[in-house]
This record gives C-alpha cells, sequence and structure tokens, in this order.
C-alpha cells in the first residue's frame, strides 16, 4: 500500500511522513533527497545546472540509496554512488541548485523509474511533489499537505537551528521558500499541484502530531476498505 504525501516545501513533509511510517510499520521514501544527491553531484561535477543530458545522466547512472541507523525502521542517510550525503544534500546551495535539476524531463524521468521499482517493494509512505499526480496515481492514500508561507519559514528556521546549518534569517528563508513554490509550481513537467482525489491538509495552528494521526487514519480506513 503506498501513502503519497505531497506538497510544498516546508510542509512539514519530512517529519510527518517518517512518523507515519513508524506509527504503520511501513517503510519511508523521501524522493526530495533523490532530486537534492543528483543537484549535490552535479554541483560537485561542474556540470550546469540546465545541462539536461549530463544531469540525466547522473540520475540514470548513480546508484541512490537509503540506509537506516540500527535500531531506527527509517532510512534517514542517503547515498549517491557510495557517498554519504546525509548532511550535504541539505545546505542552501543545494537548496538553490535543486529546483532548477528537478526541473530536467531527464531527471524526473530517471528518478521516476527508481521511486517505483522501491515502492513496488512493499507498504511505503512516500513524500514529494508530484507523488499522487505522477508517480503512484492509484496510491491508496493521498494527502496534499499545506501551511501557510509564513509558519512553513519559521518551521524551517527552528529546524535550521536544531540541525546547526543552513540559513537562520526569517526574511532570507521566506524569500527561498516563496521562490522554490513559484519555482515547483510553475515548471511543465510534473508540477506541484494536488491531485484530483488528494486530502487537503492544511497544518498551519495545528500540532503535528494532529495531522500525523489524521494520515494514519486515513491509512487504516483504506486498508479497512480493502480488507471488504
Ligand atoms: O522536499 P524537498 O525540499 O527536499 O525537495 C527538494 C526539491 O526537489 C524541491 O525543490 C522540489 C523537488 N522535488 C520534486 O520536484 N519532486 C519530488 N517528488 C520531490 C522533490
Amino acid at each position: 500500500m503506498i501513502v503519497a504525501i505531497d506538497g510544498p516545501s516546508g510542509a512539514g513533509k519530512s517529519t510527518v511522513a517518517k512518523a507515519v511510517a513508524k506509527k504503520l510499520g511501513f517503510s519511508c521514501l523521501d524522493t526530495g533527497a533523490m532530486y537534492r544527491a543528483v543537484a549535490w553531484r552535479a554541483v560537485q561535477d561542474g556540470v550546469p545546472l540546465d545541462d539536461a543530458e549530463a544531469c540525466g545522466r547522473i540520475a540514470r547512472e548513480k546508484e541512490i540509496a537509503f540506509r537506516h541507523e540500527a535500531g531506527d525502521p527509517v532510512p534517514r542517510r542517503v547515498f549517491i554512488d557510495g557517498d554519504e550525503v546525509t548532511d550535504a544534500i541539505r545546505t542552501a546551495e543545494i537548496d538553490r541548485a535543486v529546483s532548477p535539476v528537478s526541473a530536467l524531463p531527464s531527471v524526473r524521468e530517471a528518478l521516476l523509474g527508481q521511486q517505483r521499482r522501491i515502492g513496488a517493494a512493499g507498504d511505503f509512505v512516500v513524500e514529494g511533489r508530484d507523488i499522487g499526480t505522477v508517480v503512484f496515481p492509484d496510491a491508496a492514500v493521498k494527502v496534499f499537505l499545506t501551511a501557510s508561507d509564513e509558519e512553513r519559514a519559521h518551521r524551517r528556521v527552528r529546524q535550521n537551528v536544531d540541525r546547526g546549518f543552513g540559513s537562520i534569517d526569517y526574511e532570507e528563508v521566506l524569500a527561498d521558500i516563496r521562490r522554490r513554490d513559484a519555482y515547483d509550481s510553475g515548471r511543465k513537467t510534473a508540477p506541484l499541484k494536488p491531485a484530483d482525489d488528494a486530502v487537503h491538509i492544511d497544518s498551519t495552528g495545528h500540532y503535528i502530531e494532529e495531522v500525523i494521526e489524521a494520515i494514519c487514519e486515513l491509512a487504516r480506513q483504506s486498508q479497512h476498505r480493502a480488507a471488504l
């Protein structure tokens, strides 16, 4: 069973997806990390970020892998071609680089195949921008998770403070979130938009636990319907 969670940057998708997966006993796939890993490799290699051929080759040929820490069911460590990039893909430089790279159809096509293969392996919570619309249009549960721009910027600043890197300047973070929203929504291939049958959840002003429970309940209802 696939639980698809789409939505804009900073809506809390990663935290929610990992917690939902843990509660349901599912695996979890962070597709944004895959785009970030490709962008990181392109930056390292000095590849122009609009070079569809070279970026597409990275997405096709470099293996992206996720690993668990011992005792943690959620895979949080990210590797590309054997290099660990868990922290390196979360910098402001990669925040900027990932938008043009993820807009390239050559990159999207390569990662789409990988995402479908991974998801076919079992029960997954998959988070991204186009999971319910393109990657898994038949997902049992589709959620479009949003929050106001301001709340998303506040959360991102708090997250950057906690992890000790990334911008902690609220205005800068807010501007970056708005820039990425415009880029993700405006691109031609797989733009950020809710699937027709997605359940919209606006997390502004809600405790994250409420959002997690609401999505778990949707998944349980779907499992119940499937068992009838
Ligand atoms: O969720 P995130 O911020 O880590 O995603 C990084 C970038 O990747 C984001 O700018 C949009 C893009 N992305 C995408 O285009 N499609 C996805 N399924 C996931 C992420």
